[in-house]
């Protein structure tokens, strides 16, 4: 089979890893890609990144099964347009990725099924907010309805800076995907993520995985896409695996057939474990990133017949997927800056001397004119690795990382703290 990943981070770095490994896979090409990709892939020449571009070379090419990374092609209709060309494509269809890029659907639908999900209302004045706000509780949380790069939530403390926040997004600082906002009740508790391979009916469920959304140690500091992550979470239980199930999953399948939508691909639910209870804080019709980096490498099952069965619709054929024992993670190196403005085109060196079994990921790198890798985003690599126990998988990666070396470079040094603290004893 040939197989194109769309897309040019670490998640595509760590699925077209993945996919490289497949005994069905004779090659395996990504665009837009990155330096890392370029290692493991065949990076085409395209004339730009344009979902047009991408099916265009998938029929040229002879393309039998497109894996698609990001959201924003997923909202573009990726999915669609490659289907209406007979092309298979693993991801969801443009009626189903609304589910992440329209948080007021996601929660209109949520309503609709009875799913446990935060209070909400859905506004579209400043005069229909601050009514809202003057009766509600604080913290709240206000929430752009549509895709805005990962900055559309925030978190108020007081009725004066909701207020300000309500006006601005409401004013245009998110342009249209701030037309709508919702403003939703604060959940205190721990989240999870939790990725579901499905084909609309049937589903298979990834480990459960814990990300690190805040940038500094100790959950501190302004919000990222994503700092580290780890999977299994030991808080994932096979009960609140089931309870999820039977109170999220299915009745959302179910109602989205019954609006006409069937969803496939890849199902992320970002829950908040509030007493021992699954509430949904949000839906991503994609993979996590960096959840994804970790889970590959923890992956023992080959996924290529899975992104197969899910575009085919046949996924009830397949076995439950089989996982190494113990633990995976990721530790992201970030750009001096992130998630604010940051430098690019820092040299890097170091990439060979990390200790074998570590897997470096890239996510925002590049070659340079004279061939040298160079950064390229705010996320710039992701340091992964398997161990036996959480505490040995973060060793193996802290005593590798300092090795890798750009200006500026940083990274959190507690990612998995909670997992460390339950299971060391
Ligand atoms: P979202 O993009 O909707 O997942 O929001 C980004 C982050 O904001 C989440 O990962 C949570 O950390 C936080 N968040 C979102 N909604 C809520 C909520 N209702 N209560 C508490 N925290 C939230
Ligand atoms: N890791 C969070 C996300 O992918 O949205």
């Amino acid at each position: 089979m040939k197989v194109l990943v769309a897309g040019k981070g670490a998640r595509e770095h760590a699925l077209a890893w993945k996919i490289s490994k497949s005994p069905l896979v004779e090659k395996v090409c990504c665009f837009p890609g990155n330096a890392g990709i370029s290692e493991i892939a065949e990076i085409p020449s395209l004339p730009d990144d344009s979902v047009e571009s991408l099916a265009a070379f998938a029929l040229k090419e002879g393309v039998d099964l497109t894996v698609v990374g990001p959201e924003d092609y997923l909202s573009k209709g990726i999915v669609d347009h490659f289907e209406s060309l007979g092309l298979k494509i693993f991801g969801a269809n443009k009626d189903a990725a609304k589910l992440e890029s329209s948080k007021a659907f996601a929660k209109e639908v949520m309503d609709s099924a009875g799913i446990p999900t935060a209070g909400y209302s859905t506004v579209t004045t400043v005069e229909a907010g601050t009514a809202v706000l003057q009766r509600s509780k604080f913290p709240i949380v206000l929430k752009a309805d549509g895709l805005a790069a990962g900055k559309g939530v925030v978190i108020c403390d007081s009725f004066e800076t909701a207020s300000t926040e309500l006006k601005e997004m409401l004013g245009g600082k998110f342009k249209d995907a701030g037309a709508k906002v919702v403003i939703e009740e604060f959940l205190k508790g721990e989240e999870l993520s939790l990725l579901l391979l499905t084909d609309g009916l049937n589903v298979i469920p990834l480990l459960f995985s814990q990300d690190h959304k805040a940038l500094l140690a100790g959950d501190t500091g302004p919000n990222t896409g994503g700092m580290g992550a780890y999977a299994p979470v030991i808080s994932g239980t096979p009960g609140l695996y089931s309870e999820t199930d039977s109170s999220v999953t299915r009745p959302l399948l179910a109602e989205l057939r019954k609006r006409g939508i069937n969803y496939r691909g890849i199902l992320y639910i970002g829950l908040m474990i509030v007493d021992g209870k699954p509430y949904v804080l949000e839906y991503n019709a994609r993979f996590g990133d960096p959840e994804t980096e970790p889970l590959m490498m923890m992956l023992e099952s080959d996924i290529v017949p899975y992104f197969k069965a899910c575009a085919e619709g046949s996924l009830k054929d397949l076995p439950e997927l089989k996982w190494k024992n113990g633990y995976g993670a990721t530790v992201v190196m970030a750009s001096d800056g992130y998630p604010g403005t940051y430098p690019k085109g820092e040299v890097i060196t170091g990439l060979d001397s990390v200790d074998s079994g570590i897997a470096v990921f890239h996510a925002g790198t590049k070659f340079d004119k004279d061939g040298r890798i160079v950064t390229d985003g705010g996320r710039v690599l992701m340091v992964t690795a398997t161990g036996p126990t959480i505490k040995k998988t973060m060793d193996t990666i802290y005593s590798s990382i300092d090795r890798i070396k750009f200006k500026g470079a940083y990274y959190r040094p507690d990612i998995a703290h909670r997992e460390i603290k339950r299971t060391v004893k």
